[in-house]
């Protein structure tokens, strides 16, 4: 696939804030945004809604396929239908995390939803927020971050969001599903979690995002200044 189209990888744990950084990156770069992660998470949805296992991957994948998805921004804000409705809100839900993970260790799964991943390659730029984004989607990509930080970090961030958005959760609980979806996200044989050789590997427990934004910004966009 011969494509010229800058991309900026970001992939990381679920809580490192790559969701935050890529957002920002995209709008100050005036480039587009794939939630990856977003797709895995409305799929796992239409399964639930359709009464499909979550382990059926033949019915997932065909699925996948013809998944009615529309992403769009409204004031900023990333909204997401799934036939029609809008299920932004219900798609970050810890429990359609957690689906979403099954459904994305499906090696089917994931060759189905190649093609619509590539798609957000557009004109002038993509920044893209995943788990593979930099290994097997765009391994082309001239820009690669790969961002982490501890568990105890991340159960908090996730803890806080949540509570803003009005959801309750329990912070131990919290700590052990991310810690279960990190050992299922990086121990699967498709696609595993794990940085590109060529990615910025940064820590973000102690940094802040304007500081991530600083080193991507420094390594990958001011270099020639
Ligand atoms: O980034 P997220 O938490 O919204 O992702 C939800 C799940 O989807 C995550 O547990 C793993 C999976 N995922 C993936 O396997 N590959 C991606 N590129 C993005 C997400």
């Amino acid at each position: 696939m011969a494509n010229n189209i800058p991309v900026l990888t970001i992939d990381g744990p679920s809580g490192s804030g790559k969701g935050t950084i890529a957002q920002l990156l995209a709008k100050e770069l005036g480039w587009h945004y794939l939630d990856s992660g977003a797709i895995y998470r409305v799929l796992a949805q239409a399964a639930i809604k359709h009464d499909v296992d979550l382990a059926d991957e033949a019915k997932l994948a065909t699925m996948a396929e013809s998944l009615d998805l529309v992403f769009s921004l409204d004031k900023n804000v990333l909204k997401v239908l799934l036939e029609g409705s809008d299920v932004s809100t219900i798609i970050r839900s810890e429990t359609a995390g957690n689906a979403a993970s099954k459904v994305a260790a499906l090696p089917l799964v994931r060759a189905a939803l190649l093609k619509r991943q590539h798609d957000f390659r557009q004109s002038p730029g993509l920044v893209t927020d995943g788990r593979d984004m930099g290994t097997v989607v765009f391994p082309d990509a001239e820009s690669k971050v790969y961002l982490t930080a501890s568990a105890e970090v991340r159960a908090e961030r996730r803890y806080k969001q949540l509570k803003e958005k009005g959801i309750e959760s329990n912070l131990s609980a919290l700590i052990a599903d991310i810690s279960e979806r990190d050992a299922r996200d990086s121990q699967r044989e498709v696609a595993p979690l794990r940085p590109a050789t060529d990615a910025l590997q940064l820590d973000s427990s102690a940094l802040g995002i304007e500081d991530v934004y600083k080193h991507v910004m420094a390594r990958f966009f001011e270099a020639d200044k």
